[in-house]
């Protein structure tokens, strides 16, 4: 049985303050039936250490983790403006998200950087939110599972099966990203499902059984439900409605 996974990606949201405002909001809803879901706040890096120090006082961190939304692979050096996956770990993060699309696209992010990104957050024995999936154009051309599957292998790379194990996937379509225009169950399960195959066939049916696959893209209360249902979705990557206490607290509750 895999656990299921509710992380919200806060993306450029909220200062510290605001941070803290929603962070307590999660915290006061708390109840401890989470602990069957893998819950996991992701906001501005700037703000982990307020979020994870709010977490921390309510003793609710072993269950509420944080994340960071990218991380550089060196642990050091002169890269300016760059956060050192040390520096994530040193304000309590304990996992980070990986080439979502917005870094693929805004800021250039290639396969190859997500690959060494992946290697250096399990060096780190952190876990990485490897994001993939494709936009529009490539949807209407027909080959998206090619591509979502090519940008799963390209991330994993050189890496063990008990590596990737550890790992988790987010298939997060471009044109459902903010959009309100969510991918259908169907649709979203087609692709899970075809991720899951080709790690099975790269890295064995154990590895492929064990990992877990997440939707991102416009989820929430109301259509959570039936994503969640699909045999190869075990949990949600969320923008906007993670913003929101309640709407995240229902995602969340939608998992038990
Ligand atoms: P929305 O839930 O706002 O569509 O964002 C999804 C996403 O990109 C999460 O990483």
């Amino acid at each position: 049985m895999r656990k299921p996974m509710m992380a919200g990606n806060w993306k450029m949201n909220n200062n510290w303050a605001e941070s803290v405002v929603l962070a307590q909001q999660l915290s006061n809803r708390y109840d401890e039936r989470w602990e069957d879901v893998e819950v996991v706040l992701c906001p501005p890096a700037i703000d982990i250490k307020a979020v994870y120090s709010v977490l921390e006082f309510d003793r609710r961190e072993e269950v509420v983790k944080v994340g960071g939304q990218n991380c550089h692979w060196e642990a050091s050096g002169a890269f300016t403006g760059e956060i050192s996956i040390p520096m994530l770990q040193a304000v309590g993060a304990t996992h980070c998200i990986i080439g979502h699309s917005e870094r693929r696209g805004y800021f250039g992010e290639t396969d190859m950087d997500v690959n060494k990104k992946v290697k250096a957050l399990l060096a780190a024995h952190m876990t990485p939110i490897v994001c993939c999936g494709e936009s529009l154009g490539v949807r209407d051309s027909g080959d998206y599972i090619e591509f979502i599957t090519k940008q799963v292998s390209a991330a994993f790379a050189g890496l063990e099966p008990a590596e990737v194990k550890k790992c988790v996937v987010a298939y997060e379509p471009i044109w459902a990203i903010g959009t309100g225009r969510t991918a259908t169950p169907e649709q979203a399960e087609e692709a899970c499902g075809a991720i899951r195959a080709s790690i099975a066939e790269e890295f064995g049916a154990d590895t492929a059984d064990a990992i877990r696959i997440l939707y991102g893209g416009s989820m929430k209360p109301a259509n959570v439900e039936g994503l969640i249902a699909m045999e190869d979705i075990d949990g949600g990557l969320i923008g906007g409605a993670a913003l929101k206490a309640d709407d995240f607290v229902k995602l969340v509750e939608a998992c038990l």
